[in-house]
Protein backbone atom coordinates (compact mmCIF):
# COMPACT_ATOMS: atom_id res chain seq x y z
CA UNK A 1 0.00 0.00 0.00
CA UNK A 2 1.42 3.60 -1.29
CA UNK A 3 -1.87 5.82 -0.49
CA UNK A 4 -4.83 5.06 1.63
CA UNK A 5 -7.55 6.47 -0.76
CA UNK A 6 -10.49 4.04 -0.36
CA UNK A 7 -11.10 1.11 2.35
CA UNK A 8 -11.28 -1.13 -0.35
CA UNK A 9 -8.47 -0.90 -1.95
CA UNK A 10 -6.64 -1.58 1.03
CA UNK A 11 -6.07 -5.84 0.74
CA UNK A 12 -7.45 -7.72 4.24
CA UNK A 13 -3.91 -8.68 4.99
CA UNK A 14 -2.67 -5.32 5.14
CA UNK A 15 -6.00 -4.32 7.09
CA UNK A 16 -5.23 -7.39 9.52
CA UNK A 17 -1.24 -6.10 9.81
CA UNK A 18 -2.37 -2.53 10.62
CA UNK A 19 -4.69 -4.10 13.37
CA UNK A 20 -2.03 -5.74 14.80
CA UNK A 21 0.37 -2.90 14.78
CA UNK A 22 -2.34 -0.25 16.69
CA UNK A 23 -2.88 -2.98 19.32
CA UNK A 24 0.78 -3.22 19.86
CA UNK A 25 0.83 0.30 20.23
CA UNK A 26 -2.34 0.46 22.35
CA UNK A 27 -0.18 -1.67 24.76
CA UNK A 28 2.94 -0.24 24.92
CA UNK A 29 3.18 3.34 23.48
CA UNK A 30 6.34 4.48 24.78
CA UNK A 31 8.12 1.56 22.36
CA UNK A 32 7.14 3.68 19.14
CA UNK A 33 7.99 7.17 20.45
CA UNK A 34 10.70 7.28 17.66
CA UNK A 35 8.84 5.33 15.06
CA UNK A 36 8.66 8.40 12.70
CA UNK A 37 11.77 10.62 14.39
CA UNK A 38 12.76 13.61 11.64
CA UNK A 39 9.42 12.90 9.35
CA UNK A 40 7.35 15.54 8.61
CA UNK A 41 3.76 15.62 7.70
CA UNK A 42 1.54 18.25 5.76
CA UNK A 43 -2.38 18.40 7.08
CA UNK A 44 -3.93 19.86 4.24
CA UNK A 45 -7.54 20.40 5.79
CA UNK A 46 -9.74 22.41 3.32
CA UNK A 47 -12.47 21.86 5.11
CA UNK A 48 -13.37 22.54 8.88
CA UNK A 49 -12.42 18.92 11.36
CA UNK A 50 -11.59 18.72 15.00
CA UNK A 51 -11.19 15.16 15.69
CA UNK A 52 -9.62 13.68 12.50
CA UNK A 53 -7.09 16.66 12.03
CA UNK A 54 -6.38 16.59 16.14
CA UNK A 55 -6.63 12.81 15.99
CA UNK A 56 -3.35 13.04 13.10
CA UNK A 57 -1.37 15.43 14.34
CA UNK A 58 -1.20 13.61 17.72
CA UNK A 59 -0.51 10.62 15.94
CA UNK A 60 2.45 12.03 14.24
CA UNK A 61 3.71 13.84 17.77
CA UNK A 62 3.26 10.91 19.55
CA UNK A 63 5.41 9.03 17.00
CA UNK A 64 8.19 11.61 17.42
CA UNK A 65 7.26 13.19 13.76
CA UNK A 66 6.40 16.95 12.70
CA UNK A 67 3.33 17.99 11.68
CA UNK A 68 2.96 21.56 9.46
CA UNK A 69 -0.37 22.52 7.40
CA UNK A 70 -3.63 24.80 7.37
CA UNK A 71 -6.80 24.24 8.54
CA UNK A 72 -8.36 27.06 6.80
CA UNK A 73 -8.09 26.96 2.90
CA UNK A 74 -8.24 30.56 3.14
CA UNK A 75 -4.78 30.74 4.28
CA UNK A 76 -3.06 29.03 1.91
CA UNK A 77 -2.89 29.74 -2.17
CA UNK A 78 -5.81 27.98 -3.11
CA UNK A 79 -6.95 30.89 -2.17
CA UNK A 80 -4.91 32.93 -5.13
CA UNK A 81 -5.72 30.09 -7.50
CA UNK A 82 -3.59 27.24 -7.38
CA UNK A 83 -4.45 23.64 -8.68
CA UNK A 84 -4.94 21.32 -6.75
CA UNK A 85 -1.99 19.29 -8.90
CA UNK A 86 0.46 22.52 -8.22
CA UNK A 87 -0.35 22.29 -3.90
CA UNK A 88 0.42 18.92 -3.97
CA UNK A 89 3.47 18.76 -6.12
CA UNK A 90 5.27 21.31 -3.89
CA UNK A 91 3.73 20.01 -0.35
CA UNK A 92 5.03 16.65 -1.52
CA UNK A 93 8.70 18.50 -2.12
CA UNK A 94 8.55 19.40 1.39
CA UNK A 95 6.53 16.26 3.63
CA UNK A 96 7.24 12.82 4.06
CA UNK A 97 3.27 11.80 4.12
CA UNK A 98 0.34 14.28 2.64
CA UNK A 99 -3.21 14.08 5.15
CA UNK A 100 -5.91 15.65 3.42
CA UNK A 101 -9.92 16.69 3.62
CA UNK A 102 -11.70 18.21 1.25
CA UNK A 103 -15.31 18.92 0.51
CA UNK A 104 -14.71 17.72 -3.53
CA UNK A 105 -15.29 14.03 -4.28
CA UNK A 106 -12.18 12.23 -5.40
CA UNK A 107 -9.63 14.93 -4.52
CA UNK A 108 -7.56 12.41 -2.49
CA UNK A 109 -7.61 10.15 -5.37
CA UNK A 110 -6.48 13.25 -7.80
CA UNK A 111 -3.76 14.42 -5.54
CA UNK A 112 -2.30 10.68 -4.74
CA UNK A 113 -1.52 10.93 -8.86
CA UNK A 114 0.65 13.48 -8.55
CA UNK A 115 2.09 13.35 -5.10
CA UNK A 116 5.74 11.67 -4.86
CA UNK A 117 4.44 11.02 -1.58
CA UNK A 118 1.63 8.79 0.01
CA UNK A 119 -1.47 10.24 0.39
CA UNK A 120 -4.21 9.67 3.01
CA UNK A 121 -7.74 10.18 2.30
CA UNK A 122 -9.11 11.91 5.88
CA UNK A 123 -12.36 12.76 4.08
CA UNK A 124 -13.37 13.34 0.44
CA UNK A 125 -16.37 15.47 0.34
CA UNK A 126 -19.71 12.97 0.77
CA UNK A 127 -17.82 10.10 -0.95
CA UNK A 128 -15.57 8.37 1.85
CA UNK A 129 -13.37 8.41 5.31
CA UNK A 130 -11.19 5.79 5.18
CA UNK A 131 -9.09 6.09 8.48
CA UNK A 132 -12.36 6.62 10.51
CA UNK A 133 -13.09 3.00 9.03
CA UNK A 134 -9.71 2.19 11.10
CA UNK A 135 -11.02 3.43 14.41
CA UNK A 136 -14.31 1.92 13.66
CA UNK A 137 -12.85 -1.68 12.85
CA UNK A 138 -10.42 -1.06 15.20
CA UNK A 139 -13.23 -0.46 18.15
CA UNK A 140 -15.46 -3.28 16.56
CA UNK A 141 -12.68 -5.95 17.23
CA UNK A 142 -11.31 -4.51 20.51
CA UNK A 143 -14.34 -4.26 22.56
CA UNK A 144 -16.38 -7.36 20.45
CA UNK A 145 -12.81 -9.26 19.55
CA UNK A 146 -14.21 -10.16 16.20
CA UNK A 147 -15.89 -8.56 13.06
CA UNK A 148 -17.41 -11.69 11.37
CA UNK A 149 -20.55 -12.35 11.60
CA UNK A 150 -21.71 -9.23 13.68
CA UNK A 151 -25.15 -7.49 12.67
CA UNK A 152 -24.62 -3.52 12.35
CA UNK A 153 -27.05 -1.04 12.02
CA UNK A 154 -25.97 2.28 10.00
CA UNK A 155 -28.81 4.91 11.16
CA UNK A 156 -28.88 8.31 9.62
CA UNK A 157 -27.62 10.51 6.78
CA UNK A 158 -26.56 7.32 4.87
CA UNK A 159 -26.23 9.17 1.47
CA UNK A 160 -23.91 11.84 2.49
CA UNK A 161 -22.11 10.15 5.37
CA UNK A 162 -18.95 9.45 4.08
CA UNK A 163 -18.30 7.29 6.99
CA UNK A 164 -21.21 4.92 6.37
CA UNK A 165 -19.77 4.48 2.80
CA UNK A 166 -15.78 3.60 3.52
CA UNK A 167 -17.04 1.32 6.89
CA UNK A 168 -19.30 -0.67 3.85
CA UNK A 169 -16.88 -0.80 1.63
CA UNK A 170 -14.38 -2.74 4.57
CA UNK A 171 -16.83 -4.62 6.12
CA UNK A 172 -16.83 -6.56 2.54
CA UNK A 173 -13.72 -7.92 3.70
CA UNK A 174 -14.93 -9.93 6.46
CA UNK A 175 -17.27 -13.28 6.69
CA UNK A 176 -20.94 -13.35 7.29
CA UNK A 177 -21.64 -9.63 8.42
CA UNK A 178 -25.39 -8.13 8.14
CA UNK A 179 -26.40 -4.76 7.96
CA UNK A 180 -29.68 -2.55 8.56
CA UNK A 181 -29.48 0.05 6.68
CA UNK A 182 -31.89 2.78 8.87
CA UNK A 183 -32.62 6.37 6.98
CA UNK A 184 -35.60 8.12 5.77
CA UNK A 185 -35.84 7.66 1.89
CA UNK A 186 -34.29 10.68 0.85
CA UNK A 187 -31.04 9.88 2.60
CA UNK A 188 -30.77 6.15 1.35
CA UNK A 189 -27.24 4.84 0.66
CA UNK A 190 -25.82 6.10 -2.98
CA UNK A 191 -26.38 3.59 -5.77
CA UNK A 192 -23.01 2.68 -5.70
CA UNK A 193 -23.14 1.57 -2.53
CA UNK A 194 -26.31 -0.44 -2.90
CA UNK A 195 -24.15 -1.75 -6.45
CA UNK A 196 -21.38 -3.20 -4.14
CA UNK A 197 -23.54 -4.35 -1.28
CA UNK A 198 -25.38 -6.38 -4.50
CA UNK A 199 -22.48 -7.27 -6.27
CA UNK A 200 -20.71 -8.44 -2.97
CA UNK A 201 -23.50 -10.61 -1.92
CA UNK A 202 -23.81 -8.93 1.60
CA UNK A 203 -26.62 -9.12 2.94
CA UNK A 204 -28.82 -6.22 4.16
CA UNK A 205 -31.43 -4.64 4.73
CA UNK A 206 -33.02 -1.06 4.26
CA UNK A 207 -35.56 0.36 6.79
CA UNK A 208 -36.88 3.67 7.75
CA UNK A 209 -37.36 2.93 11.35
CA UNK A 210 -34.52 2.53 14.73
CA UNK A 211 -36.21 1.08 17.42
CA UNK A 212 -37.96 -2.11 15.80
CA UNK A 213 -34.45 -3.17 14.25
CA UNK A 214 -32.56 -2.17 17.48
CA UNK A 215 -33.03 -5.91 19.75
CA UNK A 216 -31.60 -7.66 16.97
CA UNK A 217 -28.05 -5.34 16.55
CA UNK A 218 -24.59 -5.86 17.90
CA UNK A 219 -23.76 -2.85 16.59
CA UNK A 220 -25.10 0.41 16.38
CA UNK A 221 -23.38 3.16 14.49
CA UNK A 222 -25.37 6.56 14.63
CA UNK A 223 -24.27 9.28 12.42
CA UNK A 224 -25.19 13.23 11.87
CA UNK A 225 -27.66 14.15 8.94
CA UNK A 226 -24.42 16.40 6.97
CA UNK A 227 -25.90 19.93 7.04
CA UNK A 228 -23.02 21.44 5.03
CA UNK A 229 -23.90 18.79 1.95
CA UNK A 230 -27.05 20.17 1.20
CA UNK A 231 -28.24 22.12 -1.28
CA UNK A 232 -31.83 22.65 0.10
CA UNK A 233 -31.70 24.34 3.28
CA UNK A 234 -35.59 23.25 3.53
CA UNK A 235 -34.63 19.29 2.77
CA UNK A 236 -31.74 19.44 6.16
CA UNK A 237 -34.90 21.14 7.94
CA UNK A 238 -36.80 18.13 7.08
CA UNK A 239 -34.47 15.36 7.87
CA UNK A 240 -32.74 17.16 11.18
CA UNK A 241 -33.76 15.20 14.20
CA UNK A 242 -34.91 12.22 12.71
CA UNK A 243 -33.66 9.99 14.55
CA UNK A 244 -32.73 10.15 18.35
CA UNK A 245 -31.19 7.79 20.29
CA UNK A 246 -32.43 7.65 23.64
CA UNK A 247 -31.99 5.61 26.95
CA UNK A 248 -35.38 4.50 26.69
CA UNK A 249 -34.86 3.05 23.13
CA UNK A 250 -31.82 1.54 24.58
CA UNK A 251 -33.66 -0.40 26.71
CA UNK A 252 -34.13 -3.46 23.95
CA UNK A 253 -31.00 -3.65 23.00
CA UNK A 254 -28.53 -6.35 23.35
CA UNK A 255 -26.76 -5.76 26.56
CA UNK A 256 -23.29 -5.83 25.01
CA UNK A 257 -24.43 -3.89 21.73
CA UNK A 258 -22.00 -1.41 21.24
CA UNK A 259 -23.67 2.52 20.42
CA UNK A 260 -21.26 4.05 18.24
CA UNK A 261 -20.57 7.45 16.48
CA UNK A 262 -17.86 8.80 14.08
CA UNK A 263 -18.82 12.57 15.81
CA UNK A 264 -19.16 15.12 16.11
CA UNK A 265 -22.50 14.49 17.62
CA UNK A 266 -25.68 17.33 16.79
CA UNK A 267 -28.30 16.06 19.06
CA UNK A 268 -28.82 11.89 17.21
CA UNK A 269 -27.66 10.59 20.77
CA UNK A 270 -29.45 12.06 23.77
CA UNK A 271 -26.86 13.33 26.16
CA UNK A 272 -27.98 10.63 28.79
CA UNK A 273 -26.78 7.75 27.34
CA UNK A 274 -23.40 8.73 27.33
CA UNK A 275 -23.49 6.99 30.80
CA UNK A 276 -24.53 3.65 29.43
CA UNK A 277 -21.62 0.92 28.97
CA UNK A 278 -22.56 0.59 25.61
CA UNK A 279 -21.59 3.93 24.50
CA UNK A 280 -18.12 3.88 23.27
CA UNK A 281 -17.80 6.90 20.69
CA UNK A 282 -15.59 8.93 22.84
CA UNK A 283 -13.34 5.67 23.14
CA UNK A 284 -13.74 5.32 19.09
CA UNK A 285 -12.33 8.53 18.95
CA UNK A 286 -9.25 7.40 20.88
CA UNK A 287 -8.86 4.43 19.47
CA UNK A 288 -8.51 6.33 15.95
CA UNK A 289 -5.46 7.69 17.39
CA UNK A 290 -4.10 4.87 17.88
CA UNK A 291 -4.81 3.39 13.99
CA UNK A 292 -3.80 6.36 12.26
CA UNK A 293 -0.42 6.13 14.45
CA UNK A 294 -0.42 3.00 13.16
CA UNK A 295 -0.88 3.86 9.65
CA UNK A 296 1.81 7.00 9.73
CA UNK A 297 4.36 4.95 10.93
CA UNK A 298 4.03 2.94 7.92
CA UNK A 299 3.30 5.43 4.84
CA UNK A 300 5.67 8.10 6.59
CA UNK A 301 8.53 5.48 6.27
CA UNK A 302 8.16 5.10 2.66
CA UNK A 303 10.71 6.41 0.38
CA UNK A 304 9.90 9.30 -1.79
CA UNK A 305 9.53 8.84 -5.71
CA UNK A 306 11.61 10.93 -7.82
CA UNK A 307 9.11 10.51 -10.54
CA UNK A 308 5.47 10.17 -9.78
CA UNK A 309 4.13 7.77 -13.20
CA UNK A 310 2.93 9.51 -15.99
CA UNK A 311 -0.89 10.47 -16.16
CA UNK A 312 -2.46 9.45 -19.14
CA UNK A 313 -5.02 12.01 -20.87
CA UNK A 314 -8.10 9.89 -22.01
CA UNK A 315 -11.10 11.29 -24.03
CA UNK A 316 -13.47 8.93 -21.94
CA UNK A 317 -17.04 10.46 -21.11
CA UNK A 318 -16.49 13.17 -18.73
CA UNK A 319 -18.12 12.99 -14.63
CA UNK A 320 -21.19 15.33 -14.35
CA UNK A 321 -20.89 14.54 -10.44
CA UNK A 322 -21.26 18.52 -9.45
CA UNK A 323 -19.18 17.67 -6.48
CA UNK A 324 -16.54 15.75 -8.02
CA UNK A 325 -13.11 16.82 -8.64
CA UNK A 326 -13.01 17.13 -11.86
CA UNK A 327 -15.64 19.88 -11.93
CA UNK A 328 -12.76 22.10 -10.73
CA UNK A 329 -9.22 20.38 -11.70
CA UNK A 330 -9.85 20.27 -15.88
CA UNK A 331 -6.26 18.59 -16.32
CA UNK A 332 -7.38 15.79 -14.54
CA UNK A 333 -7.74 12.49 -16.73
CA UNK A 334 -11.09 11.45 -17.09
CA UNK A 335 -10.38 7.62 -15.29
CA UNK A 336 -12.99 5.00 -14.94
CA UNK A 337 -13.69 2.01 -12.58
CA UNK A 338 -16.40 -0.66 -13.12
CA UNK A 339 -18.91 -0.70 -9.78
CA UNK A 340 -21.46 -3.35 -10.20
CA UNK A 341 -20.38 -4.16 -13.65
CA UNK A 342 -21.27 -0.24 -14.39
CA UNK A 343 -18.71 2.56 -15.54
CA UNK A 344 -18.20 4.83 -13.10
CA UNK A 345 -15.80 7.77 -12.11
CA UNK A 346 -12.63 6.31 -10.51
CA UNK A 347 -12.55 9.59 -8.60
CA UNK A 348 -16.06 10.14 -7.10
CA UNK A 349 -17.31 6.34 -8.06
CA UNK A 350 -20.93 8.16 -9.73
CA UNK A 351 -22.05 6.59 -12.42
CA UNK A 352 -21.32 7.41 -16.31
CA UNK A 353 -23.85 7.83 -18.36
C1 LIG B 1 -17.02 12.55 10.35
C2 LIG B 1 -16.68 13.21 9.04
O1 LIG B 1 -15.96 14.21 9.00
O2 LIG B 1 -17.14 12.69 8.02
N1 LIG B 1 -16.28 13.08 11.41
C3 LIG B 1 -15.06 12.56 11.69
O3 LIG B 1 -14.17 12.57 10.89
N2 LIG B 1 -14.91 11.96 12.86
C4 LIG B 1 -18.47 12.51 10.62
C5 LIG B 1 -19.25 13.78 10.56
O4 LIG B 1 -18.74 14.86 10.31
O5 LIG B 1 -20.46 13.69 10.77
Amino acid sequence: MRHLIDFGDLPRAEWDALYQRASQIMDAPERFTGVCQGKVAANLFYEPSTRTNFSFQTAMLRLGGSVFGFADPNSSSVAKGETLKDTIKMVSGYADVIVMRTPWEGAAKAASLYSHVPVVNAGDGGHMHPTQTMADLTTMTRLLGKVDGLSIGLCGDLKNGRTVHSLIKALEKFRNVRFFLISPRELAVPDYIRAFLLEHDMPFTEVTGLEAVIPQLDVLYMTRVQRERFVDPLEYERCKGIYILTRRKLERAKEHMLVMHPLPRVDEIAVDVDDDPRAVYFQQARYGMFARMALLSDLANQPRLERTPAVEIGTKPVCRNPRCITQSQPYLPPLVRKNGGQDCCAFCDSALR
